[in-house]
């Protein structure tokens, strides 16, 4: 009798190391990057592909633009320099990533450091960024915008 007590005293004391120990492995365990499971088809998340309606051109001025947030990764910013011109592009500054904050004095902002970018080209008219907005194709059918994504 004494021995199972001794046994089952020792097991006890064993477990609660155990559990001890693990809890240390776990304070100490470093998260790592992980890999989705793989999905079927169905089960993949719907991006935007194809044709975006993104409405009315009239709701955008000359000499502006307009944001169109169409997936949580993406977001257009479609400026419209000249009356019957349309332009697209994706709206992470390419020098960090912030969504621009819209057109302003005739130049695409960024208001995290102060980037600038041509609202026809995309191109970059002020630093920090290096490279030009991302551009996507656009285009207006009757009075509304379509961006081809
Ligand atoms: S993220 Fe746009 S200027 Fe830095």
């Amino acid at each position: 009798m004494t021995i199972i007590k001794r046994r089952a005293v020792l097991t006890g004391a064993v477990a609660a190391g155990g559990t001890l120990a693990l809890s240390a492995c776990a304070a100490e365990t470093v998260p790592v990057a992980t890999t989705p499971p793989s999905a079927t088809v169905e089960d993949a998340p719907a991006e935007p592909t194809g044709e975006q309606l993104l409405g009315p051109s009239s709701e955008i001025m000359v000499g502006s633009g307009k944001k169109y947030e169409i997936s949580a990764s993406l977001t257009i910013l479609v400026t419209r320099p000249q009356e019957d011109t349309f332009r697209a592009f994706n709206a992470s500054c390419t020098h960090s990533g912030c969504i621009v904050s819209g057109v302003r004095d005739d130049q695409i902002a960024c208001g995290c450091h102060g980037a600038r970018f041509d609202p026809e080209s995309g191109e970059v008219q002020a630093g920090p960024a290096k490279s030009p907005l991302g551009k996507i194709m656009v285009e207006v059918r009757g009075s509304d915008l379509f961006a081809i994504i």
